[in-house]
């Protein structure tokens, strides 16, 4: 596995092996990897010639108020993992070479947005647009490999390689879990033990709803309602929001008759979580961005 630091060599490469026709598969990180990046990677490895993973904890999509400075860092272990995952290229560049000066473009989604954690994270997801178009030109893949966790902004990538016409295949990723069912996060470490002890509550809630759905309930807001009141029994965290809404469009529903995303975002002390699945009209999961 080779590291690339330099934003300039990381591009020059990428072009070398598009020339000799190699294929590209690309899982952008912000590090403190876990089961859920070794995830993406290794479905990049089963599809692509060549695996790029990144690690940049990008400041432009962290607000003023956000965990920037406490966001959990460990290179050396995050070197190890992703050459035990096959990766050929870890590209790891700093801040100052990301953006030498401060960005001239800003990037605002007309969709998509407005709702879920846009609401409570304003700015987030102009960030992350930035840095993943900075970062799909400089690594030029052919597949890029996304959580499905990050639901929204999976949905809000899709819209930016449709939208701009990025030659690129868009790889929505189930996601991976502790065994207790809490999905794994780089922020779980900042949870305290009884945060994490309780945390897993908040997959039972939206199991809750999906066996509301298969049992026949189609009004969102009754699910909606006792999830809320689930969460609020069985832990202490700050509910942020709950929402159902049309996948991947985001839109509202008033009925339950299409893919919908049961999402919900909790704060707790020192840790925003975020969780949720993607069902059918009959209560299935839905695993595909369809
Ligand atoms: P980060 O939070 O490090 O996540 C990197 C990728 O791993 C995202 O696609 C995310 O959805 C996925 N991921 C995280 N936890 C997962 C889990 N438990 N199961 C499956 N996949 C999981 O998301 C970002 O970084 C950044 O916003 C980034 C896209 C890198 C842009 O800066």
């Amino acid at each position: 596995m080779k590291i690339i630091r330099n934003v300039a060599e990381m591009q020059k490469q990428s072009m070398e092996l598009k020339r000799a026709g190699k294929t590209i598969g690309f899982t952008p990180t912000m590090g403190y990897l876990h089961e859920g990046h070794a995830s993406l990677m290794e479905q990049a490895r089963v599809e692509s010639d060549i695996v790029v993973a990144s690690i940049f904890v990008n400041p432009l999509q962290f607000g003023a108020n956000e965990d920037f400075d406490q966001y959990p860092r460990d290179e050396a272990r995050d070197i190890q993992l992703a050459k035990e995952k096959g990766v050929d290229y870890l590209f790891i560049p700093a801040v100052s070479d990301m953006y030498p000066n401060p960005t001239g473009i800003q990037m605002l989604p007309n969709q998509r947005i407005a709702v879920l954690c846009d609401r409570s994270r304003p700015g987030h997801f102009q960030g992350v647009l930035v840095v993943l178009s900075k970062l799909f030109h400089l690594v030029q893949p052919d597949y890029a490999y996304f959580g499905m966790k990050d639901a929204q902004q999976l949905a809000i990538v899709d819209l930016l390689i449709k939208d701009l016409n990025f030659p690129i295949q868009l790889r929505m990723v189930p996601t991976v879990r502790e065994e207790d069912g809490l999905a794994k996060s780089s922020r779980n470490v900042n949870l305290t033990s009884q945060e994490r002890a309780e945390a897993p509550h908040l997959y039972q809630a939206l199991q809750l709803a999906e066996t509301k759905i298969v049992d026949g309930e189609k009004n969102p807001v009754n699910i909606v309602d006792e999830v809320k009141q689930y969460i609020k029994t069985y832990t202490s965290a700050l509910i942020d929001y709950v929402e159902i809404l049309s996948f991947p469009n985001l839109t509202a529903v008033d009925w339950i008759d299409q893919d919908v995303i049961i999402a919900l975002a909790v704060q707790y002390q020192h840790v925003r979580l975020i969780d949720n699945i993607i069902v059918n009209k009959a209560g299935e999961r839905v695993h595909a961005l369809r």
